[in-house]
């Protein structure tokens, strides 16, 4: 089979190691595909909302199924778009994308089904938001902008005038484009957070061992959000208690409603949870594989992922047994010191041999046989062991064998969940 995988971050390197240990796969394509995934698949420069360009590739060499592993492309229709030249995907249509693609969509459709959340309103007009805004008692609240924002469309507004000011920022000034021409104001919750990815077919829901994303660029969960510094799995706060609290309030009831609402989703749900004290609720939706959740989620998946893949495509998940090993995986993020903010590129990465099985690049490319830096997370290096701590430990001494110049990252990966599961 040649298979085409549209990304090119560390969650489409771990998708594509984990696709190539099926022996009927022959070529994967990554569109574009970065530095380092050149070592596991066929990069071609096609960037991923290139929808056009990406429908023209599958059909000139033919590619007999297709991952849409980021949520542009998912949000623009890429897998319409492959569908309707007979190229069987894996991931969400548009129809369905938008769980993540509008918060207003999302929140709305939690409401009308019953799904717990936290309390809301949505504004289109800015008068009325900065209105509701005054009559506010609670603080802090959150402003999140309606569309993709690239993670950052949310703001925690600790009182009236940060929350004020984000409201202008995003509607006045725009400074999220036309994200943020809708937005919602939401009640701050608190309580720790917990990621479950989920096949879902449409009808049937399997979700994968929870994990726990570090998204701050500081230990102790300092500094700016990120789009994650690394995680671990699975994730003590998801005890089996709050699983079934899942499966029963969140899971199923928002895979029924988007069937009802005419929008079946299938491909990866991601739930991003927050375990409150009246219960789980959702933060948000992703309609894709979580960066860096999928750097230990896979490593742990038992069952042959292309397999599981093409059942949720052929709406088969529930004859399809997904299973997951019990051990324990930690993702430490090696990023460009200076990220989120501006960072220097170019640096040489060198990895030991044995060390590359568990690396998966995010931002290099490659020159003259050398790969450099190109971004600012540059990879995830993931170790998989019996305890927590010896994955967490592992890990960062896979990490200690790596290096580049400028390289920084967290050294407090998992030390929550270690703490949590102590109690
Ligand atoms: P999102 O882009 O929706 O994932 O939000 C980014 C982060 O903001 C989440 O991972 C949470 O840590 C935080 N967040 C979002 N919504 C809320 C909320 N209602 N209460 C508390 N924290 C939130
Ligand atoms: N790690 C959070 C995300 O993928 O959105």
């Amino acid at each position: 089979m040649n298979i085409l995988v549209v990304g090119g971050g560390g969650r489409e390197h771990a998708i594509i190691k984990k696709l190539k240990e099926n022996q009927a796969v022959e070529t994967i394509y990554a569109l574009p595909g970065n530095g380092g995934i050149a070592r596991d698949a066929v990069c071609v420069p096609i960037g991923a909302t290139d929808i056009e360009g990406i429908v023209a590739f599958a059909r000139d060499h033919a590619v007999d199924y297709a991952v849409v592993a980021p949520d542009d492309p998912l949000v623009l229709g890429c897998v319409d778009a492959l569908e309707a030249i007979g190229v069987p995907c894996f991931g969400p249509r548009a129809n369905a994308a938008i769980i993540e693609g509008s918060k207003v969509f999302s929140k709305n459709l939690m409401k009308k089904y019953g799904i717990p959340t936290a309390a809301y309103e949505t504004f289109d007009e800015m008068d009325a938001a900065l209105a509701y805004l005054d009559q506010a008692r609670d603080f802090p609240i959150v402003v999140k902008a309606d569309g993709l924002a690239l993670g950052k469309g949310v703001i925690i507004a600790n009182d009236r005038a940060e929350a004020r000011q984000a409201v202008t920022d995003m509607m006045q000034d725009k400074k999220f484009g036309k994200s943020g021409e809708h937005i919602v104001i939401e009640e701050f919750l608190t309580g720790p957070e917990v990621s479950v990815l989920a096949f879902t077919d449409g009808e049937t829901v399997a979700p994968m061992v929870s994990s726990m994303d570090h998204k701050r660029a500081g230990d102790n969960d300092t500094g700016l959000n990120t789009g994650g510094m690394g995680t671990i799995a699975p994730n003590p706060y998801y005890t089996a208690d709050v699983a079934k609290q899942c499966m029963d309030q969140i899971f199923l009831p928002t895979i029924h409603a988007m069937k009802a609402e005419g929008r079946p989703f299938k491909g990866c749900l991601y739930f991003g949870l927050m375990i409150t004290e009246k219960g789980p609720k959702v933060i948000e939706y992703n309609c894709r594989f979580g960066d860096p959740e999928t750097q230990v989620v896979l490593p742990l998946l038992k069952t042959d992922l292309l397999t599981v893949m093409r059942a949720v495509t052929e709406g088969k998940l529930r004859d399809t047994p997904v299973a997951f090993s019990d051990q324990h995986a930690s993702c430490v993020i090696l990023a460009s010191k200076g990220y989120p903010v501006s960072y220097e590129k170019g640096y040489e990465i060198t990895v030991p041999d044995a060390v590359w099985p568990n690396v998966y690049v995010a931002g290099a490319k490659e020159s003259d046989g050398k790969l450099l830096t190109s971004g600012g997370r540059v990879l995830g290096v993931t170790a998989v062991s019996d305890t927590l701590q010896n994955a967490v430990d592992q890990a960062y001494a896979l990490a200690k064998q790596i290096h580049f110049d400028n390289m920084t990252y967290r050294r407090d990966i998992g030390a929550r969940a270690l703490r949590a599961g102590e109690k």
